[in-house]
């Protein structure tokens, strides 16, 4: 075994890349729960693939075999049913992780210097793990699956002048068809997942370089022993593979309780209209995206106006872009001496507080069909969401921070 590894590894630096990665990677020895969601993220990224691949085999991607075919998995197909059921609740599991992950980040300041990058790589994988999930979620060829789309589609049509033939384009056909079917199950079942795996691998690379953060936000390669080891940093194997699992085990127990009572999650993960086949010519009575796009789509329906001879759909997909443009210049609107929420004064806490309750708001008010009162909600809430971002560089700035320790304090 010793003469296998070291022939490879005379061919492939294997050793050198277990060292860099796992075992000589000191991580810092004060992370909390908010660190597995990284790791939960990998788990849940996998099961998808896994579990995809195995749905594909008996999945028909035609708009006249499509709605069939899944009927078919569930019914027919030997564990078809749970294959599916891990694939669905998975996808709306990757959510509820990747946005525990996105807070965490937001709360240590772990966007700040020097890990930008990071959090550019992590923005990239959120956007395309959303263009996934959209994809994903024509396949089933069910009323919600076919006119989500044909409303998300039709909003490319509010751009002036490229706007119509940028949704036909898309579309490949006048309407969503079982053209577009094809062609969001090849970008769903190949581009994006390679797209994805690529972007995951550089966003750890990227992490490892320059070393993880953590609750205190506090730099462990400034305080390092006579070998050069951060004083504050433990080997990420075995300490944080063992305490990783932890989190797996947690986070499977919830999971398997979703995935075998409540899979639908009383039309949250899976929406009612779609157990029914698409009908061009029958529109539901009220269209919803899944939970996890909510809180934009509230935002694009907050917008009620016309302005400057561009129609008010324009403008609710301009606010909805630059909801989620906006949080890829994050590190350059953070000017605070210090990373952590600790450490940061109360206009920080206030901000970040506010941001995540209106998100939350808005993502509720994105389920509920529209009325005046809850419109106007949104509209606040909106304000409030770009508020946190834009006033930024101001309360960060101005306000008072607490001294940061000089070792982490657990
Ligand atoms: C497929 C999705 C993703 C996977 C598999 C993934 C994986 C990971 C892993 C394994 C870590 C190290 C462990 C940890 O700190 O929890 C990490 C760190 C990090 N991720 Fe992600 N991530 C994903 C999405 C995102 C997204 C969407 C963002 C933000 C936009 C993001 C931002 C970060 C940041 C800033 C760190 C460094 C945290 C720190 O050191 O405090 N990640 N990610």
């Amino acid at each position: 075994m010793q003469k296998l590894i070291k022939w490879i590894d005379a061919r492939l630096p294997i050793i050198d890349a277990y060292n860099k990665h796992l075992g000589q990677y000191y991580a810092p020895k004060n992370f909390n729960i908010w660190y597995f969601f990284g790791s939960l993220a990998m788990l849940v990224l996998v099961n998808q693939l896994v579990t995809g691949i195995w749905l594909t085999m008996s999945y028909n991607p035609s708009a006249e075999g499509a709605f069939a075919s899944v009927e078919y998995i569930m019914r027919d197909v030997e564990w078809g049913w749970l294959l599916r059921y891990l694939h669905s609740t998975g996808a709306s599991a990757f959510f509820v992780v990747v946005y525990l992950h996105m807070f965490r980040g937001l709360m240590y300041g772990s966007y700040q210097k020097p890990r930008e990058l990071i959090w550019i790589f992590g923005m990239l994988i959120y956007l395309v793990l959303m263009a996934e999930a959209f994809m994903g979620y024509l396949l089933p060829w069910g009323q919600m699956s076919y006119w989500g789309a044909q409303v998300i589609v039709n909003l490319f049509g509010a751009i002036p002048v490229i706007g119509e033939d940028l949704s036909l384009w898309i579309r490949g056909d006048y309407l969503i068809s079982g053209i577009t079917l094809n062609r969001f199950f090849a970008l769903h079942v190949i581009a994006l997942p390679i797209v994805l795996l690529g972007l995951v691998v550089l966003h750890i690379l990227a992490l490892h370089e320059v070393g993880s953060n953590n609750p205190d936000g506090i730099d462990i390669k400034k305080n390092k022993d006579e070998n050069g080891i951060p004083k504050d940093g433990i080997p990420f194997h075995p300490y944080y593979t063992v305490h990783d699992l932890l989190g797996v085990g947690v986070f499977l127990f919830i999971f398997c309780v979703v995935v075998f009572f409540f899979p639908e999650m009383g039309g949250l993960f899976l929406e009612k209209p779609n157990f029914e086949p698409a009908n061009a010519l029958k529109t539901p009575e009220h269209i919803a995206p899944v939970w996890y796009f909510t809180p934009f789509y509230a935002m694009l329906r907050a917008v009620t106006v016309d302005l400057f001879g561009l129609p008010a759909k324009f403008w609710g997909v301009v606010v909805m872009g630059a909801a989620i443009a906006i949080l890829f210049v994050l590190p350059w609107l953070d000017r605070s001496p210090v990373r952590s929420i600790r450490y940061k004064g109360l206009p920080s806490k206030i901000a970040l507080a506010v941001f995540a309750i209106s998100f939350v708001i808005l993502g509720y008010l994105g389920i509920m069909p529209a009325t005046a009162g809850r419109t106007a909600l949104a509209q606040l809430l909106t304000v409030l969401y770009f508020l946190y971002f834009i006033l930024m560089p101001f309360y960060t700035r101005m306000e008072t921070t607490k001294p940061v320790p000089e070792r982490v304090t657990g």
